[in-house]
């Protein structure tokens, strides 16, 4: 679904972002992407939604050579691409809906629709019910969901996240970890970008590890038992008893 082979990105002022990079990420997968400040990591995301082009090596997503990908038909790679970044970007004088509808309302959808992918998105992320909240009415760990839920719109195939947790207290990290990984169970392919090596090791998946530029680590960690609950258990209504336990 996204293949790198031997990507090299040099910035105008001589600045090595990446170095031969070569991996592939199967559909469905759910990877994070770590290494220290100033290892290469928004680089490699910014180069798969195409919000930069490669200086070397060719980038294939679903199929695509991502470099030589006319402008015309950027939008068409974008809307399978949902982005979250680390600070959330979004309107403050707008509410959650008119925050999170802004694409559908750029491609004039009318407002039945809106409200209905609108619903659909929220109520991934548990927040179907703050609709008409402004930003400053929600927690740091909401924000990032509305985030989350503007990224899910497009019904996107790839979820890329950069430093999605980085504003965000280890508590409120881990229930945005989780909500990723439901994200994830439910089909989409997902690229966390993340210094947090303690959420990493309790999430466990793939992990690709940056080191100046170079894929210096690729290894498979196995999660840990607590990853596999569901994200909403402590605020969503009782989760039903499993068939043939009932009383
Ligand atoms: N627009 C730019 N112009 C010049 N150099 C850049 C630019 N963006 C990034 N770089 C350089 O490329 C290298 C990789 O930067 P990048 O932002 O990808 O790292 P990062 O792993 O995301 O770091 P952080 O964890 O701090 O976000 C760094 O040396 C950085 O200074
Ligand atoms: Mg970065």
């Amino acid at each position: 679904m996204i293949q790198f082979f031997h990507v090299g990105k040099t910035y105008p002022g001589g600045q090595v972002g990446l170095d031969d990079v070569s991996f592939s990420l199967e559909r469905g997968a759910f990877t994070f992407l770590t290494g220290a400040s100033g290892s290469g990591k928004t680089t490699l995301l910014r180069l798969i939604y195409r919000g930069d082009v490669p200086s070397k090596g060719q980038i294939l997503v679903n199929g695509r050579n991502v470099s030589s990908l006319p402008r015309s038909k950027i939008p068409y790679l974008r809307r399978t691409i949902g982005v979250v970044f680390q600070t959330f970007l979004l309107i403050e004088r707008k509410t959650v809906f008119e925050n999170v509808t802004y694409l559908p309302r750029l491609l004039g959808q009318d407002l039945a629709s809106q409200k209905k992918v609108a619903f659909e998105a929220l109520r991934r992320v548990g927040l179907a019910h703050r609709l008409s909240a402004f930003p400053s009415e929600l927690s740091g760990g909401e924000q990032q969901r509305v985030a989350i839920a503007r990224a899910l719109i497009a019904r996107p195939d790839i979820l890329l996240a950069d430093e999605p947790t980085g504003n965000l207290d280890p508590e409120l990290s881990w229930e945005i970890f989780k909500l990723f990984l439901e994200i994830n169970r439910q089909g989409t392919t997902v690229l966390l970008a993340t210094h947090d090596r303690a959420m990493i090791e309790r999430v466990g998946h793939r992990v690709l590890t940056l080191g100046t530029g170079h894929l210096v680590g690729d290894e498979m960690l196995p999660p840990t038992p607590t990853a596999t609950e569901s994200p909403w258990r402590e605020t969503a209504a009782p989760l039903p008893t499993e068939p043939g336990l009932a009383p």
